[in-house]
């Protein structure tokens, strides 16, 4: 099935999930053509739910052990997005056989938006299973930040209301990139009960709120765990990695992606409960009370 998004550009349904037809291209490629490995890691979220942050810890917790000085470290020289690129929208949009000699390095970081049953197809047995770490984050908040992503992204005035109400509608009728947004979710948090080994069902609420439990409970499940004796190197790397820190250094603030998006626009403000000051409550109250219906019996909250 198909149908057209908020910028009237058609959106496929491939198995049950929405894509653009490149973006589906690259999931059709990556499907044929991935050949995991036991010491992959992939990074996975619905967009804008602290992508960009996972992103740059993890590559803040394995450059850890280069001993490497903040002025030369890898996240000065590339956007998180360069350095752990997309599986569906960057390595395999053209082609089912990328080049990825640059993942010479074990551990190999990928990232993708797809949902987790499209993502295990390459799977088969269970010595090719890798790591795969989900963030998750407020729905409402999603919301609001896609908005002006959206918003950056067509070079409008962030008051374009018109933008959050489409992505609004989008939001709730399941149908927009990458959604159902609880389709995404609960595939992995599934994933994440029948699988721990394999898969880390994360919070951005949490990483806010704990930051130093949780880019602990990240490492050990990469393998990677903190030693006593390496407590400062954890402090620096939440630092490192915190927004002001990420959206001041140069290559972020001037430097675009493979598909043109600024780097800028992946840093705003990272608060949770942002949407507070955005949404109407009967937007809120629509959106809960479809989250209540979609989550029911699965067990899961937030
Ligand atoms: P806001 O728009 O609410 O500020 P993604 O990386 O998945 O595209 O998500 C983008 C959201 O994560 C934006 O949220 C952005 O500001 C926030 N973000 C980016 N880097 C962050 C960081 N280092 N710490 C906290 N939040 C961050």
């Amino acid at each position: 099935p198909s149908h057209k998004d908020f910028l009237g550009k058609q959106l496929y349904n491939y198995q049950g999930c929405w894509y653009y037809p490149n973006t589906l291209q690259g999931v059709l490629n990556f499907q044929k053509g991935f050949k995991p490995q036991e010491t992959d890691i992939i990074l996975a979220s619905f967009p804008k739910s602290g992508t960009t942050w996972l992103k740059a810890l993890t590559i803040a917790l394995f450059e850890r052990f280069n001993n490497t000085s903040s002025s030369n470290h890898p996240l000065q020289s590339d956007n998180p997005h360069g350095l752990v690129p997309f599986l569906e929208m960057s390595l395999y949009h053209k082609t089912s056989t990328p080049d990825l000699t640059k993942f010479s390095s074990s551990p190999r970081l990928f990232s993708t938006h797809m949902p987790f049953h499209t993502l295990q197809a390459p799977f088969k047995d269970d010595s090719s299973r890798c790591k795969i770490v989900y963030v998750c984050r407020n729905v409402k908040d999603v919301l609001v930040s896609q908005w002006y992503f959206r918003c950056a992204y067509l070079g409008k005035e962030v008051e374009d209301k018109s933008i959050l109400e489409s992505s609004f509608e989008s939001l709730c009728s399941g149908v927009g990139y990458f959604g159902p947004f609880w389709e995404n979710v609960l595939s992995y948090w599934r994933g994440s009960l029948e699988d721990p080994q394999h898969v880390l069902f994360m919070r951005y609420e949490e990483i806010k709120s704990e930051p130093s439990a949780q880019v602990k409970r990240l490492a050990e499940f990469l393998g990677c765990p903190f030693t006593e004796e390496e407590h400062g190197s954890l402090d620096k790397i939440l630092e490192l990695c915190s927004l002001r820190s990420l959206s001041s250094m140069e290559i972020n603030k001037t430097g675009k992606t493979s598909n043109n998006l600024n780097h800028s626009s992946f840093f705003r403000k990272g608060e949770v409960g942002d949407s507070k000051n955005h949404l109407t409550p009967e937007m809120e109250t629509k959106i809960d009370m479809i989250i209540e219906e979609k989550y029911k019996g699965s067990g899961f909250k937030y």
